[in-house]
């Protein structure tokens, strides 16, 4: 029985650099069940961003273990990264990365048809999940920079990923639109049963996770459940 989504196991990542070594992740052990929603906090250089990217297969881990599902996470920069990230997880930025000369919808449909999975119905439920509908015809210059956010919700969403990651992904916005673009994700998530975990400065956004993790120098110093 599995029953973590990710299992990490003494994760480090160094980088070797003409002044030396530095220490990214030194020892990071960290189990994420199904269905939480993880904030996490540190400050500046703590590594964070790092641990996104070992998550999502960007990049690996120079040593440790990383389980996903029960199963050893690829490290070896093959496609097989490239597959795993395809198939599970979903991400959201700081600038939500949307392709201008292309309609709201249409950002969603160009994302499911790379993966081969065009699904018209989807990409409107996905829409309406997000309470864009009415502006599926309109392009991203022509809304807010919250409901740019949440069309990019949405687009990350449209695969079916197991794990969405954001990173600063309200960095952007003032904070009326990130508790809006939060309570619209939270009830995605709900509804999609989509597990997630968001890098922040924000201590504001506590009250929209089930966890808080913190981490500094590249080691947990805190992980606290808070519903
Ligand atoms: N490609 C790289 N080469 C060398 N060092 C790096 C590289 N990427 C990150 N680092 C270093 O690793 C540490 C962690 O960086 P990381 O980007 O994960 O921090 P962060 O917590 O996301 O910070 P911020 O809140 O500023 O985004 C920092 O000391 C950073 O300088
Ligand atoms: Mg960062």
């Amino acid at each position: 029985m599995v029953d973590s989504l990710v299992d990490l196991r003494n994760i480090e990542r160094y980088y070797e650099m003409p002044s030396g070594v530095v220490k990214a992740l030194d020892g990071i052990n960290l189990e994420i069940k199904s269905g939480e929603r993880v904030i996490l906090l540190g400050p500046s250089g703590s590594g964070k961003s790092t641990l996104l990217n070992c998550l999502s297969a960007l990049d690996s881990p120079t040593s440790g273990e990383y389980n996903f599902l029960g199963k050893t996470v690829p490290n070896d920069n093959s496609e097989s990264m490239t597959s795993f990230r395809r198939e599970n997880i979903g991400y959201v930025f700081q600038f939500f990365n949307l392709l201008q000369d292309l309609t709201v919808l249409e950002n969603i449909l160009l994302i499911q048809e790379l993966a081969d999975e065009r699904d018209d119905n989807r990409a409107k439920k996905l829409l309406k999940l997000v309470g864009l509908e009415a502006e599926a015809d309109r392009f991203p210059a022509e809304i807010s920079g919250g409901q740019q956010q949440r069309v990019a919700i949405a687009r990350s969403l449209a695969k079916k990923p197991k794990l969405l990651l954001g990173d600063e992904l309200t960095g952007n916005l003032d904070s009326t639109t990130s508790s809006m673009v939060m309570k619209v994700l939270v009830e995605a998530c709900e509804a999609e049963d989509i597990t997630c975990i968001f890098v922040t400065h924000d201590e504001s956004l506590i009250e929209y996770a089930t966890r808080v993790i913190r981490i500094d120098s590249g080691k947990v110093i805190s992980d606290t459940n808070v519903e």
